[in-house]
């Protein structure tokens, strides 16, 4: 006798036969009644949620952050308390504008997004491996990723657009210069850093509070892919990120990243030589050196890509006590789109979903909705204040004030300077890693099918540096660049 578990519909009872569906008569029509075979095609079209509007591709993993060093003067953020101590997490990385299902190996950011399940509610760092962005302001982003996503006519990459808003938008140069040096195409997710990219705020038990950003540096080197071999296994092997990550943790190999933090006293916000917010921009590591904080293992693989990495929902709003934000105008969005997207492409009670709900108790007033697991509260007091002894509010873990002042406007960061820091990575090149640098540019910028556009880029390359300028214009037959 067979000794398998009865297949069952989704309503729990015994199916009868899988094989075949109910037919009036060996050669008959299909009968409606066979309620089985309905259910069966009716789930199967519902398997799809929407992807990620951004990062659609990623591989997950879980791991565990272990403190390594005593930051409680800066922040009382539980995670990192207590040298020794150990909090799980789970990180997805993720490529940017492709689809779910489009090439590991294209020259792309990598998303870097870490949940970290911490005794005070999750805690989510939703970071790219570059420390910087192409924009400045969260109004600009839809603008920015269209370009970045397929022409609606032709359903292609359109690299015209793409240089279009650059040229436009030259906050950008700064990002644009890491994205087409070498680091654009990593080796493999285990071989590249992690930033949280922003400024937040840490603050401590006494309130006093200061601005931070976060570096994942990882352990195993940064290495990464020339186009030719990103280009071959983008065919050949089109996973190969997803497969190195799952198979390196398969095998025990388990990657890792030290944390550290600059810390920047919240008074120096006011003098620093630019906006310390403004997340086009690094901090110098001489102002501000990296302070060490932890580490990061990845140690286990998820047990079902769906449930897992395809259902995490990260936000950069996910916060804990000790952690705040900055006024960083791109944060500030971001604090709105994740969540939103989060009730659009997995529901209003995605928390609730094994992967993203916190392994401390929740306890709030929110009932119902879509999905709705567990009790949903069962009789308990589900109003705010009550005389019932429901779960009350704590006024020690509000966020911190800060004083604000000024007009409610729109306005732009007040400095412009988009060339000085994009200049300097050009000048801290090998050159081997310029000329590959230059080849990378004049490759992408070559389809551009309007000559004003391609000017227009070089003269951000230019005022960069000249010789980074010049270069571009030589290798793409352009005018050479004049002083401006
Ligand atoms: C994913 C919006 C800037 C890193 C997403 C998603 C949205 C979004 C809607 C999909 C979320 C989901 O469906 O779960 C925005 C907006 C931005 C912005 C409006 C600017 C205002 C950034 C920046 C970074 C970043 C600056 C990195 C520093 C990521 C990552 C993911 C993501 C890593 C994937 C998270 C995951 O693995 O689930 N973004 N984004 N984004 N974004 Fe952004």
């Amino acid at each position: 006798m067979s000794t398998n578990k009865k297949l069952t519909t989704s309503w729990g009872a015994p199916v009868g036969d899988n094989q075949n569906s109910m037919t009036a008569g060996s050669r008959g029509p299909t009968l409606i009644q066979d309620v089985h075979l309905l259910e069966k095609l009716a789930h199967f079209n519902r398997e799809r949620v929407p992807e990620r509007v951004v990062h659609a591709k990623g591989a997950g993993a879980h791991g565990y952050f272990e403190v390594t060093n005593d930051v409680s003067q800066y922040t009382k953020a539980k995670v990192f308390n207590g040298v020794g101590k150990r909090t799980p997490l789970f990180i997805r990385f993720s490529t940017v504008a492709g689809e779910n299902g489009s090439s590991d190996t294209v020259r792309d950011p990598r998303g870097f997004a870490v949940k970290f399940y911490t005794e005070d509610g999750n805690y989510d760092i939703v970071g790219n491996n570059t420390p910087v962005f192409f924009i400045r302001d969260a109004i600009k982003f839809p603008d920015f990723i269209h370009t970045q996503k397929r022409d609606p006519q032709t359903h292609l990459k359109n690299p015209t657009a793409i240089w279009d808003f650059w040229s436009l938008s030259p906050e950008s140069l700064h990002q644009v210069t890491i994205l087409m040096s070498d680091r654009g195409i990593p080796a493999t997710f285990r071989h590249m850093h992690g930033y949280g990219s922003h400024t937040f705020k840490w603050v401590n038990e006494d309130g006093e509070g200061a601005w931070i950003k976060y570096h994942f540096r990882t352990e195993q080197g940064v290495k990464n892919l020339s186009p030719d071999l990103a280009t071959k296994l983008a065919g050949e092997n089109p996973d190969y990120h997803t497969e190195d990550l799952f198979n390196a943790i398969e095998k025990g190999d388990f990657p890792e990243w030290k944390l550290y933090v600059q810390i920047m006293p919240l008074e120096d916000a006011n003098t620093y030589r630019f906006d310390p917010f403004d997340v086009t921009k690094v901090w110098s590591q001489k102002d501000y050196p990296l302070i060490e904080v932890g580490r990061m293992v990845l140690d286990r693989n998820p047990e079902n890509y769906f449930a897992e990495v395809e259902q995490a929902t990260f936000s950069p709003g996910t916060l804990v006590p000790g952690v705040d934000v900055s006024p960083d105008k791109m944060l500030q969005g971001r604090l709105f789109a994740y969540a939103d997207a989060h009730r659009y492409r997995v529901g209003a009670n995605h928390n609730q979903l094994p992967i993203n709900r916190p392994k401390n108790e929740v306890n709030n007033y929110q009932r119902d909705g879509q999905m709705r697991f567990g009790n949903n509260g069962g009789g308990s007091v589900y109003y705010e204040p009550n005389s019932f002894d429901g779960p009350a509010e704590s006024p020690e873990d509000k966020q911190a004030a800060y004083a604000v002042s000024g007009y409610a406007d729109a306005v732009s960061y007040d400095e412009f300077d988009h060339y000085t820091q994009a200049g300097d990575l050009y000048r801290l090149l090998s050159e081997e890693e310029r000329t590959r640098l230059v080849a990378n540019i004049v490759d992408a910028m070559k389809p551009v099918e309007i000559e004003d556009i391609k000017l227009r880029q070089v003269q951000h390359f230019y005022k960069a540096d000249p010789e980074y300028g010049t270069r571009i214009a030589e290798g793409l037959g352009l005018p050479l660049p004049q002083e401006v």
